[in-house]
């Protein structure tokens, strides 16, 4: 089939999709993206020539609806082996409209409790963090690499990694945010395939799906260190300034 048959099936299901009532297309961003002349679309809009000549993602149509409908999507999950001892499936919280997006590594004892990240000790200190840069927690949105707890903590196995991740990807796509910053080495390492170590890592920007990224030391890692506090104030001072440009 040539590019401009395919164009027109395309729209043929879109417009199928609207009328049933869907407002976001279930098809890979990338997928569409080949399509459509590189230009990623992402939800169904009121008109279909909006959709063709969108030169932005449309993401902001109803970022909390995409995020409900990826929580959904991934359930009760049971996709790799972490389901067994896992109390809750930790999807991740914070406003949709965020600018500021944190993922860390994956839910701990607290977390996996109460099903909501970051919110024992390592999250407190997040908190704090949060708060000095001039955001409330409620403005960011935070979310891990891996949605269920590691028994025993234990790092995330590679496999475990390769099937959650996706999940974050798409996290991170809806929202959108002005920039990311990776909490900790497993964090920085699995969102950007590379194995540095995050003490050379933290303090750049690299680019994830075209957001700018700072990795930058995990909260627990601070909370035994704390004379490195000062290493992620700076890291936040550039994210603060990417913000503003
Ligand atoms: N550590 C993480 O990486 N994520 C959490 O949600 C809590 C602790």
């Amino acid at each position: 089939m040539d590019k401009q048959a395919m164009t027109a099936e395309l729209l043929k299901a879109i417009k199928t999709y609207e009328e049933l009532g869907f407002r976001y297309l279930p098809l890979k961003q990338d997928r569409i993206t080949d399509l459509l002349h590189s230009r990623p679309v992402y939800a169904v809009s009121e008109s279909r020539e909006k959709i063709m000549t969108a030169p932005q993602p449309c993401l902001s149509l109803d970022k909390d609806s995409a995020l409900q409908q990826l929580k959904e999507e991934i359930g009760d999950c049971t996709r790799c082996r972490l389901h067994k001892e896992r109390k809750n499936v930790v999807f991740g919280e914070g406003s949709s409209e965020a600018r500021l997006m944190f993922i860390g590594e994956g839910p701990g004892r607290d977390e996996d409790i109460q099903a909501r990240p970051f919110v024992g000790e390592a999250g407190r200190l997040l908190t704090r963090l949060i708060e000095k840069m001039g955001m409330k927690r409620e403005d960011v949105y935070i979310a891990n690499i891996v949605k269920c707890r590691p028994p025993f903590n234990r790092d995330p196995e590679q496999d475990e990694i390769a099937t959650c991740k996706p999940f974050v990807e798409r996290q991170a796509e809806i929202i959108h945010p002005g920039v990311i910053m990776s909490l900790g080495r497993v964090s920085a390492q699995s969102i950007l395939g590379m194995k540095m170590p995050i003490g050379r890592m933290r303090g750049n920007f690299f680019s994830f799906h075209n957001i700018p990224l700072m990795p930058t030391f995990h909260p627990a890692y601070l909370l035994r260190n704390p004379k490195d506090k000062w290493l992620v104030w700076d890291d936040a001072q550039k994210v603060l300034e990417k913000l503003k440009n």
